[in-house]
């Protein structure tokens, strides 16, 4: 009997794949179109939902935001915190992550926000934990520039214990409710936390009840050596970019020693691997249309311009037939790292075309990526795919193809659940 695996989904609140073949004629901007998303992937029984944010328009690319309004990348993007809302509201199973910056959002107010949802979403919320990686978004907030990576990461330590006493400062059972008394909570058991660090300072108590869950569970993508420690330390499921399976069982051995150094049960955290599966009727259907995708004129500019968002460097200034030089980033060096290959020698235009390849190549009918997923997750070990599309851009018809072709197809092979068994996103993410 195979092991099951679990499964996210990877999206934003953006322009959707709005110049696609198969693009509605709604914009997107209502959230309607989302909310449908999710009750697919409830239906398919998916983990969670990811939102994804960043907190900026970007001019990585030629010094202008050209590129990233031509092509829609990153920007236009919505706040995905009132999106998680109306999914949670529209869902009854299915977990709903939404991205918040520490750098962006005082601790107070996104404890408050979290446990709030929380509660919207009767116990399903998750925090992806993210610390910014671009100059532009860190201007946004009046900073001059993004503080270094190991001062962002300082303040993430000292963020998360500050909100975890917030989200700890109502007991359980704080909320009475006596008729016969007149007293809705019982005040000895609502606490003021006090904290007092080197970046934060916050009185307390939340002024939320206690979250259904406690704490939202913690998702992070830590790629630097000090962001897989803090992965490790604080998160119940990672989401990673790894190049093949060889890069993923690094990964994930990687964070699991780092986390029962830190006196965790490794299997308390789920590592969830970004993939991109292309899947046709056939073979050769699903070959034609990745080929479509990568030859299309713009497809190479855009994947630079794209992977310029987050890493802030300029791509537009490297030779495209040469092999790339050694580059280093601020920003998002995980996702660098996992775009260059390192020491494969090929150059910038390869790797570009290669960017939503993930190293699997799942490219192929449902049956045949079903079962090279399940051949990876054996050689990994576990624990899952974070499934997404080409630039984030959304469709039903993407959606249709993972729902309704790959995961039945899992689903036959045992590799995937075919219900829930539980209601919280904490929960779920325990069941295997
Ligand atoms: C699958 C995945 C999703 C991510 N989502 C976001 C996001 O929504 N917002 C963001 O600012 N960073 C996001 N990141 C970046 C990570 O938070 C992190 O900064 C990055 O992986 C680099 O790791 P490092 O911070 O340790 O260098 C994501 C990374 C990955 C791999």
């Amino acid at each position: 009997m195979a092991r099951k695996f679990h499964l996210g989904w990877f999206c934003n609140f953006t322009s959707g794949d709005w110049n696609g073949d198969f693009a509605p004629n709604e914009a997107p901007w209502d959230g309607k179109f989302y909310v449908e998303m999710a009750q697919a992937m409830e239906r398919a029984c998916f983990d969670y939902l990811m939102l994804e944010d960043t907190l900026m328009v970007s001019e990585a690319y030629q010094g202008t935001s050209e590129a990233t309004l031509r092509y829609a990348l990153q920007a236009p993007k919505h706040d995905p915190l009132p999106l998680a809302a109306m999914i949670g509201a529209a869902t009854t199973r299915l977990g709903v992550v939404a991205t918040m910056s520490t750098l962006a959002y005082p601790p107070f107010m996104l404890a408050r926000l979290a446990a709030t949802i929380d509660h919207i979403c009767g116990g399903r919320f998750g925090w992806n934990i993210v610390t910014s990686g671009e100059d532009s978004a860190a201007q946004n907030f009046g900073m001059d520039e993004l503080p270094p990576r190991e001062t962002r990461y300082d303040m993430a330590d000292e963020y998360v214990e500050l909100v975890n006493q917030l989200f700890g400062s109502w007991a359980p059972d704080a909320v009475v409710m006596d008729r016969a008394r007149g007293v809705y909570a019982d005040h000895t058991k609502v606490r003021p936390i006090n904290f007092v660090g080197k970046y934060f300072k916050c009185r307390g108590p939340l002024n939320t009840v206690a979250s259904p869950q406690g704490r939202p569970v913690y998702v992070q993508a830590g790629g630097s050596p000090r962001g897989r420690a803090f992965a490790a330390r604080t998160a119940d499921s990672i989401i990673a970019t790894a190049n093949g399976t060889e890069g993923m069982k690094w990964y994930r051995d990687d964070v699991r020693t780092r986390a029962a150094a830190a006196g965790r049960d490794p299997d308390d955290i789920k590592v969830l691997f970004l993939i991109y599966p292309v899947i046709g009727a056939t073979d050769e259907e699903a070959w034609a249309k990745y080929r479509r995708m990568v030859n299309a004129p713009d497809f190479i500019e855009a994947a630079l311009a794209a992977i310029g968002t987050v890493t802030d460097i300029d791509f537009s200034r490297l030779d495209l037939d040469a092999e790339l030089p050694r580059l280093t980033t601020n920003g998002e060096q995980g996702t660098l790292d996992k775009f260059a290959q390192w020491g494969s020698g090929k150059t910038l235009r390869q790797l570009a075309s290669e960017r939503y390849d993930g190293g699997l190549r799942l490219i192929g009918t449902p049956d045949a990526v079903a079962a090279q997923m399940g051949a990876a997750m054996e050689a990994v070990g576990g624990d899952g795919f974070l499934i997404s599309t080409p630039f984030q851009r959304s469709s039903r018809r993407a959606v249709n193809d993972i729902t309704e072709g790959l995961v039945p197809a899992l689903q036959r092979r045992g590799l995937v659940r075919t219900r829930y068994e539980t209601t919280t996103l904490r929960a779920t993410l325990k069941e295997f």
